[in-house]
């Protein structure tokens, strides 16, 4: 079944590859209000095409717009936010046929995003962000890796799979694809949370995570969690000028500043207390595992981060800090004057944009507590502070003591012709925890990403190599799974 399906995917790959530049020239920017009925056109891109190759039960599934229950320092539960929900595409397929030795029908749920990040800044692209492009072997756009080019390889694996098999599928098949996993969405997670039924599954397949190398085979077996907060530091009533009043007036600013240098120390040690109480170190067998992996720290400096030296904690590899060890970062901090010339102003208010990654027995709860605690303890006089939880996620590891696994893995040693690599990743894809925890499902992380394609920077692209390896490695996965 899956040979025919492999041959059928080789003699439409070029059709593959336009109609994913069709869902590429789609702007859907999740964080973008402006851009709400361009995510929307691109649910409605994927839903047209799985009801063309045969899904079933196709439908765009409105994410109810709830107001964003965050906790604030004013409590728990307040809330202080609202957005526009962005659809869930829903199909199925569930009419695979129980082999003949009486083992039951496999159940698969295929997920990944449809949004993608905002492409500024926009002079950086060598060519537009929303005009494909493709140059010596890779397809350029925004989204083309994370994650429309490895959403468009289930689709593809599915169609490759229904028109050579007379409409039948090797395994019972849901999918659900989000819009906005960019921005943390909460619609798909309280979806799962509410209607575990309409995804019962015995396995997820998610195609949104990163190869270690060029043609090594890899499954993605850890995610980092995630806090997302915000910081809003208020000093004066309002706007003052800088020559009246600066000696006697609080700068929200100049605040942030002080509590942000406060939050790591000089080796890169988080300084929030018992933060890292819960941090678990990765097995034995783990580590001696990356230490195998082809990963040339020199290498990395120079192509993948560009920095004259790298930092973080000291008695880590760059692998351990990335993939198992806490990190904070500070993403932006508004406020005051940022115009071209001079104004002198104290301004009233700022804000800072600071994230931690978490990773397991963290908890996102404690976490959250432990900053703002942490903040709050070492807020400067005269400044009134509010610490804001904007989205959160959990930190998770998969066992690859299981059959999908071993599925997984022999389907891309067909493909690829290597035994594969079991990595973690420092990125995070909350949902992964929430199919854990609601549906009681690990996931099969086999994502055909590369680390140099760029995302969520200018010149994203996909290895349109890999594209097509993908929808191999799915077609043979999907197969294997059922046999
Ligand atoms: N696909 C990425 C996560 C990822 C990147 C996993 C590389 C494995 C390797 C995903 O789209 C992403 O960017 N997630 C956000 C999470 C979020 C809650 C906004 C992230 O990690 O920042
Ligand atoms: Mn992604
Ligand atoms: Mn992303």
């Amino acid at each position: 079944m899956s040979d025919a399906a492999v041959t059928f995917a080789k003699e439409n790959g070029e059709r593959f590859v336009e109609e994913l530049k069709a869902l590429l020239r789609i702007p859907s920017v999740s964080t973008d209000p402006e851009r709400a009925a361009d995510v929307r056109r691109a649910a409605e891109y994927i839903a047209v095409e799985l009801r063309r190759i045969g899904m079933e039960n196709v439908r765009l599934i409105e994410t109810s717009t709830p107001e964003t229950v965050l906790a604030s320092s004013s409590g728990p539960g307040q809330v202080v936010a609202a957005r526009e929900g962005h659809p869930l595409v829903y199909a199925d397929h569930l009419h695979a046929v129980p082999a003949a030795d009486g083992k039951p029908v496999v159940t698969i749920l295929l997920y990944g995003h449809y949004d993608v990040q905002p492409p500024e800044p926009l002079d950086e692209w060598k060519t537009p962000p929303f005009e494909p492009t493709e140059r010596d072997g890779d397809l350029f756009a925004r989204g083309s890796a994370d994650d429309k080019g490895q959403v468009w390889m289930h689709v593809k694996a599915l169609e490759s799979l229904l028109a050579t098999g007379g409409g039948r599928l090797p395994v019972n098949v849901r999918v659900i694809v989000e819009g906005e996993e960019e921005v943390g969405g909460e619609g798909i997670a309280a979806f799962v949370r509410e209607h575990p039924d309409q995804l019962a599954a015995d396995v997820a397949l998610v195609s949104d995570s990163e190869m270690f190398a060029p043609d090594l085979p890899t499954l993605c077996v850890g995610l980092r969690g995630m806090i997302y907060t915000e910081i809003e530091a208020r000093g004066a009533r309002t706007d003052l000028h800088s020559g009246m009043y600066g000696g006697a007036a609080p700068n929200p600013l100049v605040a942030l500043a002080q509590i942000i240098a406060k939050l790591k120390d000089e080796s890169g040690r988080i300084l929030i207390p018992h933060f890292y109480d819960h941090v678990a170190a990765p097995t034995a067998a783990e580590l001696k595992a990356w230490k195998a992996l082809p990963f040339d720290e020199e290498h990395y400096r120079e192509t993948e981060v560009g920095s004259t030296e790298l930092t973080g904690e000291p008695g880590f590899s760059v692998l351990e800090r990335t993939w198992a060890r806490p990190a904070l970062d500070v993403h932006g901090i508004a406020g005051g004057f940022t115009g071209a010339g001079a104004k002198t102003v104290i301004p009233a208010r700022a804000v800072a944009k600071v994230s931690m990654r978490l990773v397991p027995e963290m908890t996102t709860a404690e976490s959250f507590a432990l900053f703002k605690t942490y903040v709050e303890s070492i807020c400067p006089r005269g400044i009134t502070l509010e610490v804001r939880l904007i989205h959160s996620g959990d930190p998770t590891v998969v066992s690859t003591d299981n059959a999908f696994v071993r599925a997984a893995t022999s389907a891309m040693h067909t493909v690829f012709g290597k035994e594969t690599v079991y990595i973690r990743s420092g990125g995070s894809i909350p949902i992964v925890g929430d199919f854990i925890r609601e549906l009681g499902i690990p996931s099969v992380l086999m994502g055909f990403g590369l680390p140099d394609d760029n995302i969520h920077a200018p010149n994203e692209k996909f290895h349109l190599a890999n594209f097509h390896r993908g929808i191999e490695s799915i077609v043979r996965f999907m197969t294997s799974a059922g046999a």
